[in-house]
Order: C-alpha cells, then structure tokens, then sequence
C-alpha cells in the first residue's frame, strides 16, 4: 500500500503537533462551553481519536454521516445526509470535526442543518484545508493545515475507500488514478 504513494506531506509527527496546537486552542475557547464534538464519517475518525486527548475540558462526540464525493477524486455538489446526530444539541456548542474542507459544500450543508436546531455556537476544525478550491462560502476556525490544490490520501482520507489507515497524509502516483 504504502508503494502506491508520490510523497508524503504530513508525517505522523507533524500530525500529532497540530492536533496537539489545536486542542490547547480549543480547551482555551471552550473552557466554560456546552461543547458537542461533532465528527463527520467516515473521514475524520482519526484526527477526532487524536485531536480530543488534547482537548481538556468536559465534552460529548457524536457523528454524521454524509456522502458527497461517490468514490471518486472530484466532489459532485450533492449533499446527502446518511446518518443523523444520535441526541439533541439545542443550546449546545457545536464544534464539527472534520479531515479536509475544500470546496466547502459539504460542511456548508451540514452547519446549515445543524444550526437550525437553535445550538448556542458552531465552529469547525479541519485538519485540512485547501482554500483554492472553494465553492461554498465557508471557513473554518480552526486549521491544521493549509494544502495546495492536490488529492491526498491517508489518516482517515480515502481514495476509493482505501488508504484510510495510513498513519500520515500524502499523495498517491499518478498511475493509480489511471488504473
Ligand atoms: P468539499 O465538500 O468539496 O469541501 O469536500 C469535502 C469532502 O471531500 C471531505 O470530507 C473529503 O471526504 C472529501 N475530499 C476532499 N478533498 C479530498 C482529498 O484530497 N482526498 C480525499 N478526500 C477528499
Ligand atoms: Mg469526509
């Protein structure tokens, strides 16, 4: 697996010091808050395990599951909501986790359907971003790192399901694709 990768661009190391450097912002910002972790399937699943060691101050998870991207390397603008938030976040701080914000479609919709539901605050952390690539007007508070415009794969990110468990983030070859 670890052959199908061009480079790597955030080792495991670098990983660890930005969820480490966020937790201790976010544990500042919401120290007297409600807050509601909120991680979006399947993607975010590893950055959230790592990102709320650092997060020191009482907090609850949940998930959403949405799909937009079909398999493929191109998003299609489509917003499907697949799993729902499993209680109720009314008066609550929301913090939605998730790995990459790129066209922002995706998170678009989802704030948008969450803040109807009267939360006190909703702010987003992404690992990932990659600002030439927005469609959507959105942003995130909280930034790992800003990516130039090129699909990554790896902890949590996948290309057609794969590679999700690679401990760091890189790019795959271009043969890959072309299979
Ligand atoms: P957006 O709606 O275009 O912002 O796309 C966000 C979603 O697309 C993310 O949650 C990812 O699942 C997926 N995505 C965007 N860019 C990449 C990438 O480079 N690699 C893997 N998945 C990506
Ligand atoms: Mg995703």
């Amino acid at each position: 697996m670890k052959s199908d990768l061009k480079n790597i661009l955030l080792s495991e190391e670098e990983i660890q010091q930005r969820c480490k450097q966020l937790g201790e912002q976010i544990t500042k910002d919401y120290q007297d808050k409600d807050l509601v972790c909120v991680g979006i399937l399947k993607g975010s699943v590893m950055f959230m395990a790592d990102l709320i060691k650092h997060i020191d101050t009482h907090l609850a998870i949940d998930f959403m599951d949405v799909s937009s991207y079909h398999g493929g390397t191109e998003s299609t603008g489509e917003v499907q909501i697949l799993k729902d938030l499993g209680s109720s976040i009314e008066g609550k701080d929301i913090l939605i986790i998730e790995d990459i914000l790129e066209t922002g479609t995706t998170l678009k919709s989802i704030t948008e359907f969450l803040k109807a539901r009267k939360v006190n605050s909703l702010e987003i952390v992404t690992l990932l971003d990659k600002p030439n690539r927005r469609k959507a007007e959105i942003e995130a508070k909280y930034v790992g790192e800003k990516i130039p415009d090129e699909f990554v794969v790896g902890y949590g990110l996948d290309y057609g399901e794969h590679y999700r468990n690679l401990p760091y983030i890189g790019t795959l070859k271009e043969e890959i694709y072309t299979k």
